[in-house]
């Protein structure tokens, strides 16, 4: 299937509940918007991403590569807690402003984040009616231009209206608005701003006042800015280093939707990067680069992927003018022709150390035994300074769906009519063995050798043992769950010692000697 041609996210989201990849939450119950959980081998392939980047991340220290002043990178990991002290928040500037500007549709009770909504009206028709549509999706674009059409009693074409976004239109522009899943004018309300932080209650008390009032987190990064001076006091690493994080965050999103792309519960794999002012651009680049092949490496190279450097106009509260920022992106099936952010890569300058050191009065500043002008002994004196912060923050909940997407490949030449391609690295089954036919001394010769690549790479991944139905059925299975290897114990085994591997992407089969599929697979997974 070519680039251009998007595959179909139905029939993705289907495999993904038939193989037990991804189940919606409390589906017995009906479901709760915005909710995902994962089934085995979606458990799986979620921990093997999430794996491969605390190996490469935090163990490897950017699997082994120099960082741009020639030394090692290094970083240590970090576990911090859900719920903190609500002030962190309001040092991060989350309780103030963490906001999404929201509308609702009175009539049709739907809601819609305002900077979703794109207006459009006929061009220069000055007090005209105008139609919402939700932005990047054709079918609700097509839809409000044939409602226009019909307005004006004419057929317009794209190039015969004006577009706007729904959050530059006047009050009285508003008023004659029809938001996209109604008729009638004027139903939608003025935006308003939605903090997106879930509130909860701490402690065994009935009252629940602000006193005892507390946040599920929006983001696991703070969580390290406030340990950076417990790590450096605590350990032995020296500016510039990086605490690195996993964990779950929490953001009661206005409209959760596309799947697990934008959930109201999801995890993060976030690194906080500490290095000196005059440093940060260099580490940005370095980062910016090694993460953008950190996702090529795992499987998502190709057109789907691009690193988008944001412009000036995008720049974030922290980010000053000349720090930079982009996104790792991917072109999801929903997406498409356009792109989802997958990872974000921001140099924050010294912002998160400089509040919380304002609101916490607790000195964030870094004493740099290497810098400042040299004594009589020549010997540096040392320098103190906040450092800044480059910031490669990861959504593994997406990294996990891009991956689905990707390695969804559908083929009509074989039973299963599609199969996944996942790199072997992140594959939730990395080898199957089967014996051919459940007499004959095949399961006898199969289990053993079930079990030996079980104990060799059992965790890495989901080595499958099946004897049950036919071969043919067996390798569909493994298609839709993309398992690399099948290895097949048939009557040459019993006679000369060999076993059929089935390779999932050629659906080539070659011989070896039973002996050899350990190192075979090892080889394989690059272990
Ligand atoms: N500490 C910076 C930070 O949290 P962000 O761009 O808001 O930055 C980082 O989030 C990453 O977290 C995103 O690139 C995305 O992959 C993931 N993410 C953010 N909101 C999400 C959501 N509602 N559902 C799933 N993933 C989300």
């Amino acid at each position: 299937m070519s680039d251009a041609q998007p595959k179909s996210m139905d029939e993705i989201m289907a495999l993904c509940k038939r193989r037990g990849f991804v189940y919606p939450a409390s589906e017995i119950y009906g479901g709760i918007n915005g909710f995902w959980d994962y089934g085995p081998l979606g458990a799986q392939l979620k921990k093997n991403l999430r794996d491969a980047w605390w190996r490469d991340v935090v163990m490897m220290g950017c699997d082994g590569l120099d960082g741009p002043d020639g030394e090692a990178v290094e970083i240590v990991p970090l576990d911090s807690c859900i719920i903190q002290n609500p002030k962190v928040w309001e040092a991060s500037g989350h309780v103030g402003g963490f906001n999404d500007p929201m509308v609702d549709c009175r009539e049709s009770k739907s809601r819609y984040r305002a900077d979703h909504l794109m207006c459009m009206g006929k061009k220069g028709d000055k007090g005209g009616q105008i139609y919402a549509f939700i932005e990047n999706d054709d079918a609700s674009f097509d839809a409000a231009l044939k409602k226009l059409s019909k307005y004006v009693k004419q057929d317009l074409a794209k190039g015969d209206i004006d577009l706007c976004p729904l959050t530059d239109l006047s009050l009285e522009e508003l008023a004659i608005t029809v938001g996209p899943d109604t008729k009638t004018v004027g139903t939608l309300t003025e935006p308003r701003a939605f903090n997106l932080m879930f509130k909860t209650f701490v402690g065994a008390t009935s009252a629940q006042t602000d006193e005892n009032a507390a946040y599920l987190r929006p983001e696991t990064a703070q969580g390290i800015f406030i340990h950076f001076k417990n790590v450096v006091d605590t350990t032995r690493v020296s500016v510039p280093f990086g605490i690195a994080q996993t964990g779950k965050s929490f953001r009661n999103e206005v409209t959760p939707r596309n799947f697990t792309f934008r959930s109201r519960e999801f995890e993060q794999m976030e690194i906080e990067f500490f290095c000196h002012p005059d440093d940060a651009k260099q580490w940005y680049v370095f980062w910016r680069d090694w993460r953008m092949q950190w996702w090529k490496d795992i499987g998502l190279g190709g057109e789907n992927l691009i690193l988008r450097e944001h412009g000036s106009d995008e720049l974030a509260h922290y980010a000053k003018d000349g720090a930079g920022t982009s996104d790792i992106e991917y072109r999801f099936p929903f997406t498409a022709p356009g792109y989802g952010e997958l990872e974000g890569i921001a140099h924050r300058t010294d912002f998160d150390l400089r509040q919380h050191q304002e609101h916490s009065k607790k000195k964030m500043e870094y004493h740099d035994k290497t810098r400042g002008e040299l004594a009589k002994n020549g010997q540096p004196k040392g320098e103190w300074y906040l450092p800044h912060v480059i910031e490669p923050s990861a959504g593994l909940d997406r990294g996990v769906l891009a991956i689905l997407c990707e390695a969804f490949t559908p083929d009509p030449e074989r039973a299963s009519g599609v199969y996944m391609k996942f790199h072997p690295r992140v594959a939730p089954i990395k080898a199957a063995v089967f014996p051919l036919v459940k007499k004959d001394g095949m399961p006898e010769l199969a289990r053993p050798l079930f079990k030996e690549l079980r104990a060799r790479f059992g965790h890495l991944g989901t080595i499958e043992y099946d004897e049950k139905q036919s071969i043919g059925k067996r390798y569909a299975r493994m298609d839709e769950a993309g398992c690399p290897f099948c290895f097949t114990i048939d009557s040459e085994t019993l006679s000369e010692g060999t076993v059929t591997v089935r390779h999932r992407d050629t659906l080539d089969q070659e011989r070896i000697a039973i002996g050899g599929v350990g190192d075979f697979l090892g080889e394989k997974l690059g272990v």
